[in-house]
């Protein structure tokens, strides 16, 4: 597989009947956000909820695009960070949407990574009991699968996305040009999210990726490539199983053990979300080979070995700074909201993009497992 030369942007549709949206993926899409969203909605208004370090690179040309098209917006600029999906910030943001007139037949413009789509999209989906919105990532991360699939939320002191809604966008305008401006460190958190898809699914995207990965990282036609395929995979999985009863809980491979890291480090920047899921990745891979005999050990090491040479942690010893003991871990796995009668489900593997999902795992054999992994820190 060899990425196209690509000058037109991407288009790949989430297909769920009335509620079907375009997901744009391009280099320099940005400019077309004004003329795209007066198509969908001519006389719309908008209000643009972005980041403190997004506003700095990309509000004013968002902005620039937008009002080239006759648009009027206002903004809400929110600190950057995992902490403003938080009640605080949430009402922060309703307010201002509010404050700003903007009606059901308007628009709320989520403009950054994860945490404003997220954040963004809740308030969308029970400001005036829902209003449109539009995603325009930011992040890697976002471009590859926060931004499609309309899941929306803020954490709870008991955990994170605790209190959400499933509201879809409208559009996704991925302008593949935006991620020159992110930190090399969070492109590679991103990248753990993109590489999930050929593990869980595709194994010839995966094989292109450990080919590619550095010409991704770079920029260009294959960074466009990988991410419409990402989006291509995440798309089809959503219009089949929108509310996640079956298929889609498949997008949460290496979460199980992913969550448990980033909820024991405090949610900071000593492991961003994206570390934490190519850590759970790596796990749930030697997981399934060592505990289960599904899939060779081979296999395993090579998904770590990729996972490592683009820098992600895949050891317990990657992760900077004291770790809890495995009954924290464990405690921290059963409120990830995965245990039914005493049994723990878990996104497994039988080959390198051949996830399914295992209902009945015993959670002796998972203490078991993390107990070796910590003691070799
Ligand atoms: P993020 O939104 O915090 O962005 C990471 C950092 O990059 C922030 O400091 C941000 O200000 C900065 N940034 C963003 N775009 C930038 C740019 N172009 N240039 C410079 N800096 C930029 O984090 P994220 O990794 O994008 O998202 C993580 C969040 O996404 C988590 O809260 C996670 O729970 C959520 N998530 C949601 C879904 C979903 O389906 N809704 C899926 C995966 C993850
Ligand atoms: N990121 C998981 C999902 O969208 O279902």
């Amino acid at each position: 597989m060899t990425a196209p030369m690509r000058v037109d942007p991407a288009i790949v549709n989430v297909a769920l009947g009335a509620r079907s949206y375009d997901i744009v993926i391009g280099r320099g899409t940005l400019a077309s956000l004004g003329p795209r969203i007066a198509a969908l909605r001519p006389g719309a208004k908008a209000i643009v909820v972005t980041d403190d370090n997004v506003a700095r690179y990309h509000l004013e040309p968002a902005e620039a695009a937008l009002h080239g098209a006759g648009m009027a917006t206002s903004r809400v600029i929110v600190p950057a960070g995992e902490a403003s999906k938080s009640y605080r910030v949430f009402e922060q943001v309703c307010e201002a949407i509010i404050a700003s007139r903007i009606e059901r037949a308007d628009l709320v413009i989520a403009l950054g990574g994860g945490v404003i789509g997220d954040l963004a999209g809740f308030a969308a989906a029970v400001v005036r009991r829902g209003v449109d919105y539009v995603q325009v990532p930011t992040t890697l991360l976002a471009e590859v699968d926060s931004s499609v699939g309309g899941k929306t939320a803020i954490d709870s002191a008991h955990g994170k996305n605790l209190i959400g809604a499933f509201h879809q966008p409208i559009l996704v305008l991925a302008d593949t040009a935006l991620l020159d401006t992110l930190p090399e460190r969070e492109f590679r958190a991103g990248y753990a999210e993109l590489v999930k898809y050929g593990l869980l699914g595709d194994s010839a995207f995966f094989a292109w990726l450990e080919s590619n990965w550095r010409d991704v990282f770079a920029g260009g036609p294959a960074r466009e490539h990988a991410i419409a395929m990402a989006c291509r995979a995440k798309a089809a999985i959503v219009a089949r199983d929108e509310r996640e009863s079956g298929e889609r809980a498949l997008l949460n491979l290496g979460h199980t053990f992913g969550h448990a890291l980033e909820a024991a480090c405090g949610f900071s920047d000593r492991l961003l979300h994206g570390e934490a899921i190519g850590a759970g990745m790596a796990l749930a891979f030697e997981f399934s080979a060592r505990r289960q005999g599904l899939l060779p050990m081979a296999d395993a090491k090579r998904v770590i070995r990729h996972l490592a040479e683009v820098g992600l942690p895949t050891r317990m010893h990657d992760i900077p700074g004291p770790l809890p003991g495995v009954g924290q871990l464990m405690d921290l796995i059963a409120q990830d909201k995965k245990v039914r009668r005493g049994t723990l489900t878990f996104i497994l593997v039988r080959g390198i993009g051949a996830a399914f999902i295992e209902t009945g795992v015993d959670p002796r054999e998972v203490r078991t497992f993390l107990g070796e992994k910590l003691a070799e820190r």
